[in-house]
């Protein structure tokens, strides 16, 4: 049912069989164990995902690509996205996504941090954080430039070897 789904899923043995959430508000899904493939489908019928926490389960498939948590956008695309959170999870022959994710990267004055194949909503970062880490004793000036389509793009105004750490959220209200 779409809405408010007010559920929580704790502790569960999904076995070879998975959870459809239609416009999920306030769902719990916890440290449960996906046997077989199996995996969450996570519903647009009005757009609305709020509330939504994915955290601390295994999942275990048999390398046949299949991803952890899937969207269906069939209906349309999710349009009011709130705290959703898709994190810790520990994934075996199975496809993560997440809602968060860290990466570093060497590069050479511009610096492009590819999420795509992890974050679960396409083109949506709500938060970015980053280091940036110069060796030697150049001291650049660095800005974010671009997140469009969950890539991370960071520029210094010289070319200088550095490697930048950075960390995503999408599940954030801003
Ligand atoms: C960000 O990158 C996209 C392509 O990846 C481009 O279309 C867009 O114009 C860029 N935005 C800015 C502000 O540079
Ligand atoms: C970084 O880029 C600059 C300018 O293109 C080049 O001169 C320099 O050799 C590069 N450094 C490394 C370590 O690739």
């Amino acid at each position: 049912m779409p809405g408010n789904t007010q559920t929580r899923i704790v502790n569960s043995y999904m076995d070879y069989t998975g959870i459809v959430a239609e416009d999920p508000v306030q769902l719990h899904i916890s440290s449960s164990f996906f046997l077989g493939d199996a995996f969450i489908v996570l519903k647009s019928i009005n757009g609305v995902a709020k509330g939504v926490y994915i955290v601390d389960n295994l999942f275990s498939g048999k390398n046949n690509g299949v991803e952890i948590v899937k969207l269906d956008q069939s209906n349309g695309a999710f349009k009011q996205i709130d705290k959703v959170f898709v994190d810790r999870n520990t994934v075996q022959g199975m496809n993560t996504r997440a809602t968060i994710a860290r990466a570093s990267m060497q590069g050479n004055g511009t610096w492009t941090v590819d999420f795509s194949s992890i974050l679960l909503f396409p083109n949506l970062i709500k938060h970015v954080q980053y280091s940036f880490s110069a060796s030697g004793s150049s001291f650049p000036n660095h800005a974010l430039r671009n997140v469009s389509e969950n890539r991370v793009v960071i520029e210094s105004d010289v070319a200088v070897p550095a490697t930048v750490f950075v960390t995503v959220d999408q599940g954030v209200t801003s």
